[in-house]
């Protein structure tokens, strides 16, 4: 591939284990994007300190240093326009964005979920399928809307829960899934 690649901003919060899924698999000259940004709200996190190493393109964008969720925003979009940014993959981006940049994102955002969504939507989801009893848990990558884990549904992948399962066991079993899951969401949309 060329020219022709989208160009994506991944957002993350901390391991950042998704992002790192996500640049192996841009890294394969026939992938329909590439990743033109990747965006901390947090310094400390270790995805940062991982892409640094990569020499990717990764800024942190502190949200504490804004007096408010939409300043914050603002200065994360003015960072993707400067990126020549198409798509907005969120990673384990653990802050709930603004309507006016979900409007402007909408469509080209995208959000991976460990959970089946519309089950289990919000914290702790591992725990949330665990003590609901089910026994097919899994992660979902879906399009962001102002509904929080609520937008249309790109791809899906399903894991079984194991007897004796833990929140951690389950959420181990599942991110395997989400890494396989999210580079195929990506490309599909791109
Ligand atoms: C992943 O399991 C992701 O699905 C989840 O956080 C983890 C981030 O891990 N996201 C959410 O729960 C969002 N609601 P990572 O930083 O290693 O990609």
């Amino acid at each position: 591939m060329n020219g022709n690649r989208k160009r994506v901003a991944i957002l993350i919060s901390g391991r950042g284990s998704n992002m790192m899924a996500l640049v192996e698999a841009a890294r394969a000259a026939d992938y329909p994007a590439e990743i033109a940004a990747i965006v901390s709200n947090r310094a400390d996190a270790p995805g940062v300190a991982w892409a640094e190493g990569q020499r990717l393109p990764v800024a942190v964008v502190d949200h504490k240093a804004y007096p408010s969720r939409e300043a914050f925003d603002e200065a994360v979009d003015a960072l993707l326009a400067k990126a020549g940014v198409d798509l907005v993959a969120l990673a384990g981006f653990m802050r709930i964005q603004s309507a006016s940049f979900v409007r402007k994102w909408l469509g080209r955002q995208l959000n991976i979920h460990p959970s089946l969504l519309p089950a289990f939507k919000g914290l702790h989801p591992q725990k949330q399928a665990l003590d609901a009893g089910v026994k097919i848990s899994g992660c979902t990558v879906h399009f962001v809307t102002e509904e929080l884990d609520g937008g249309p549904i790109v791809a899906q992948s399903a894991v079984p829960v194991a007897e004796g399962d833990s929140p951690e066991s389950l959420a181990e079993r599942i991110l395997a899934a989400e890494h396989r899951l999210y580079p195929l969401a990506l490309a599909l949309v791109a």
